[in-house]
């Protein structure tokens, strides 16, 4: 399929009011971007061959992200920032030829679904529509520009609220600041704005009036869930989207057959794969990209904390953290250990506080530690990486294993101990 679509994702603007070092973009949810969460959900509806990310506050950083982690996304740089209409503008010269649609959204509303956006597409091209705006229902609309409509019903501008009438203001329907624009007929609007207005900007919103002077085809896709437009402006509401994605994320698994003992204590990020079947405990931390089989146990007080990979029947107890591993299917680790950047066989048992030392603090680097079907540790071993357990060997308590060992081996190391009888008499 051609994909037709382009996006302008605005992220210039500063957030003050996170009160950070770090640009609003760039905080996290279940340690990933605000700013990845948008261009993921664009991305996965299919449609956009490319992303313009409009930057300006702290840009470098942002851009730094950007190309690291996305390779259909440009930077474009706003500087100075004179609102969402300026913002939009950047692009305008890279799109000068383009024929098709303009995605146009904001970097910091991570609820935001890809069933969506696909649906909001869907839509506009039904109907066939010059440009058509994301609008949702908020019984408080505060801050919001309103959605102001003719008496017949029809669209006629949105109204920021600082320029807005008490009657404007009542409106419930507000602009979420999505938009979907035939680019062709659409982009002229941007040589006309102006900021005579209350906040003296550049209001991308007045594109809505200037397409029905031209009598262009106008409308609004009214947000089925007004949750997904959430903007984050500060950490408040970063913590208010972390629970409402937390809670998402744990409403699918439970339909989908995966065992939650307790959601309010359960964490568990979206990009976690879960088979039915498979039992989590209360207080578990899972962040990042997970596949967990089925018939798992997980928990309590666990945390996962990404490219983790389990099978089927595995066992992963209390105070265990795990990171970049794959387990397969039987293998217990059931207390108090750190099994990172590991390979774990089926059958294998992981004594109660055994370590896999990965980590190199001089050099920075991270070994590999492999351990094969059937092999076990005894508790407390320290696993010194790179190294490799062979099938059905095993490590004594409290070893400090710094070699590889083969199959059916043991390895221990050991000071030997002393017994002195009747010391607490003398
Ligand atoms: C905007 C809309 C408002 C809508 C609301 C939804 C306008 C004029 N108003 O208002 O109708 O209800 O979003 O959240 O568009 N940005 C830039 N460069 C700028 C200014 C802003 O990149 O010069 C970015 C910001 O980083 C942010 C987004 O644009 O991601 C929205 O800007 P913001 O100032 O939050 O707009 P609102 O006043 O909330
Ligand atoms: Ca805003």
């Amino acid at each position: 399929m051609q994909k037709n679509v382009k996006s302008i994702i605005l992220a210039a603007g500063k957030g003050t009011r996170m009160k950070s070092d770090t640009p609003k973009v760039l905080h996290k949810i279940f340690n990933k971007e605000l700013l990845g969460y948008v261009l993921d959900e664009v991305n996965k509806t299919g449609e956009v061959a490319e992303n313009y990310v409009i930057v300006g506050h702290k840009a470098d950083m942002v851009e730094a992200y950007v190309k690291e982690n996305f390779e259909n996304a440009k930077c474009l740089l706003q500087s100075p920032q004179l609102g969402t209409g300026h913002a939009a503008f950047q692009a305008y010269d890279y799109l000068k030829d383009f024929g098709g649609e303009v995605l146009i959204l904001c970097g910091d509303t991570p609820l935001l679904t890809s069933d969506t956006l696909k649906d909001f597409i869907e839509l506009h091209r039904k109907n066939n529509s010059s440009l058509t705006v994301m609008s949702a229902i908020f019984e408080n609309p505060a801050n919001y520009g309103r959605i102001v409509r003719d008496s017949a019903g029809n669209l006629c501008a949105i109204v920021e609220e600082k320029d807005a009438t008490s009657e404007q203001k009542a409106v419930k329907e507000i602009n979420t600041g999505v938009y979907l624009l035939n680019w062709k007929d659409i982009s002229p609007a941007f040589l006309s704005l102006d900021s005579n207005n209350a906040q003296g900007e550049y209001y991308l919103t007045d594109i809505v009036k200037w397409a029905i002077k031209q009598g262009l085809k106008v409308q609004s896709y009214i947000l089925k869930n007004n949750e997904e437009s959430f903007g984050i402006n500060s950490k408040l509401h970063l913590a208010q989207a972390f629970k409402i994605l937390k809670n998402r994320v744990i409403n699918k698994l439970l339909e989908s057959g995966v065992t939650i003992v307790d959601p309010d204590t359960t964490y568990i990020s979206p990009e976690t794969i879960i088979e039915p079947d498979t039992e989590i405990l209360p207080c578990t931390y899972i962040e990042g990209k997970n596949k967990i089989g089925s018939h798992c146990k997980i928990g309590p007080f666990a945390r996962i904390r990404g490219d983790v990979e389990l099978g089927n029947y595995v066992k992963i107890g209390n105070f265990v953290e795990i990171k970049k591993s794959k387990i397969k299917d039987h293998t217990n680790v059931s207390h108090l250990s750190y099994i990172g950047d590991s390979r774990l066989g089926s059958n294998v048992n992981i004594g109660a506080g055994t370590i896999t030392a990965n980590y190199n603090h001089s050099t920075k680097q991270k070994f590999q530690t492999e351990i094969k079907d059937g092999a076990s540790t005894g508790s407390n071993s320290v696993l010194v990486a790179p190294l490799v357990m062979g099938e059905n060997s095993s490590v004594g308590a409290g070893t400090v294993l710094s070699k590889d060992i083969k199959e059916n081996a043991l390895g221990l190391t050991r000071a030997p101990l002393k017994i002195f009888e009747n010391w607490f008499k003398k």
